[in-house]
């Protein structure tokens, strides 16, 4: 049976795993009306062990169902991040035409090649299900694609491009580009690695994506996981907008781009098949920090996924930015709205979503609670500054005062939304082209907000737990 899903921090609105350790999302695939949600998970400790891979499913992307543990380690290794896809044509050959398999692909680590410091401990293998994802069958040939000798070589992100399959692999300090026809035979590419990149620690969880402008102008986006070295210190993802001719990923604009400039926010990556229809690019990251992850105050479980986001990509001034929207399936969980007059008000819920319009060139926002506890959002100048120094237990980890800091170079400010729940914050500034999302341990829920530098037409939306 279900856990009751109360203990003290437990997110009330968000994915965590039922019990014990979680990390990075993986396989998101849509199928047969289901959006499948895996996860690396170690389900004998709330600290990062052997991995497996944990598994959930949704059919709104806000409400999940947990499901049994999907992929086990076996001889070749731990279960590491990895994709999903349904391989509609079978063209592996690992089912039937009728009934074509979900295909993992995903990375073995093997932790004895690791331990006696042999470079080629991490290999790629993939796993099948026949059955709407409810059973994963090994491929017999595993590994499918061999290490040439390099101790980082993980995190396969597959999709579909033209005519083949395409591989994003992190390679150490550069992003390998392999393709295939059948998902089991893969032929190296490419290499993307340029000088000017982000190389603060190793490169982790690609992912690669065309996406349209309103305008209708297409680009690649990569994206790039790396720890530390994020620009709030730590795990951060950055991407890279350009081209993809179906072999090489060709980069437009020379600037190292960061998709979220709160300290929790790590490697994400997009849901596969998603019907044309639907048509977005749907997002989920892991709502941590390797700085502290290990260590966070809570109990039975360890950590949460973020929102789920929508990335649409923008143009400022000749330049792009991929911008992550909640999605819109989160106003389900509205039940009350309420306006909020004033420079203050109280909150009688503790899940809550707050849209504040700014109208002057500072602004500040306060949630806290009577303890004194709290965070504080800051304009000031062009920066963005989060800090949740007093926010409630804070004394795991000495990096987890800090404020974080976001350069805004001149985006003007139009709106500002916050989620907060039992144990994060999650700030879209002009529905996300710029966010921060933030994990606190309060020691009692916030029940205040004040603000100064916003027009007196806030709303308050309280919102429903999922549970
Ligand atoms: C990223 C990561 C991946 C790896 C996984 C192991 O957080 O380090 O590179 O596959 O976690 O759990």
């Amino acid at each position: 049976s279900e856990p009751e899903f109360n203990e003290p921090f437990r997110p009330q609105y968000h994915f965590t795993p039922p019990a014990m350790w979680m990390n990075d999302p993986n396989g998101m695939v849509y199928h047969d009306g289901e959006y499948h949600l895996f996860y690396q998970h170690y389900p004998d400790s709330t600290v990062w062990g052997p991995m497996h891979w944990g598994h959930a499913v949704s059919e709104d992307l806000v409400h999940w169902e947990h499901l049994p543990v999907a992929i086990e380690p076996d001889e070749h290794g731990w279960i590491f991040s990895g994709s999903a896809v349904f391989d509609a044509d079978n063209t592996s050959g690992l089912a039937t035409e009728d009934n074509p398999p979900l295909v993992a692909i995903y990375t073995y680590h093997d932790p004895v090649g690791a331990e006696a410091k042999r470079d080629d401990f991490q290999t790629q293998g993939i796993a099948y299900s026949t059955d709407r994802g409810r059973n994963w069958l090994k491929y017999e040939g595993n590994p499918v694609l061999k290490n040439p000798g390099i101790r980082d070589f993980r995190d396969p992100k597959v999709s579909w491009v033209d005519d083949k399959w395409i591989m994003s692999l992190a390679v150490k300090d550069r992003i390998s580009f392999y393709s295939s026809p059948n998902l089991i035979d893969w032929t190296h590419e490419s290499d993307f690695n340029p000088s000017w990149a982000a190389y603060g620690g190793v490169w982790e969880c690609p992912d690669l994506f065309p996406l349209t402008t309103a305008g209708g102008e297409e680009k690649w986006v990569l994206f790039v996981s790396i720890n530390p070295g994020g620009p709030n210190g730590g795990s951060a993802t950055q991407y890279f907008i350009g081209d993809f001719d179906g072999k090489q990923f060709h980069v437009e604009s020379r600037e190292v781009k960061w998709l979220d400039y709160g300290a929790d926010n790590y490697a994400g990556v997009t849901w596969s098949n998603v019907p044309e229809e639907d048509g977005r690019r749907l997002f989920i990251g892991w709502m941590s920090n390797w700085t502290y992850a290990n260590i966070v105050p809570t109990e039975n479980w360890r950590s949460a996924n973020t929102v789920p986001r929508n990335l649409e990509l923008v143009e400022t001034n000749g330049d792009y930015l991929v911008a992550s929207r909640p999605v819109k399936e989160l106003d389900m969980l509205r039940n009350d709205t309420h306006k909020a007059e004033g420079s203050g008000f109280s909150l009688d819920h503790e899940l809550v979503e707050i849209l504040l319009t700014p109208n002057q060139e500072k602004f500040k926002v306060e949630i806290g609670n009577e303890k004194g506890e709290r965070v504080v959002l800051e304009k000031n100048g062009d920066q963005l500054v989060f800090d949740r120094s007093q926010s409630g237990i804070t004394d795991f980890h000495e990096a987890f005062s800090k404020p974080h800091t976001a350069p805004l170079n001149g985006l003007k400010i139009k709106d500002v939304r916050i989620y907060l729940d039992r144990s994060s914050v999650e700030v879209f500034i002009n529905d996300g082209e710029l966010v921060m999302t933030e994990v606190i341990f309060p020691t009692e829920h916030y029940n205040r907000v004040s603000l100064s530098g916003f027009s007196a037409d806030s709303q308050v939306h309280y919102l429903n737990s999922i549970w």
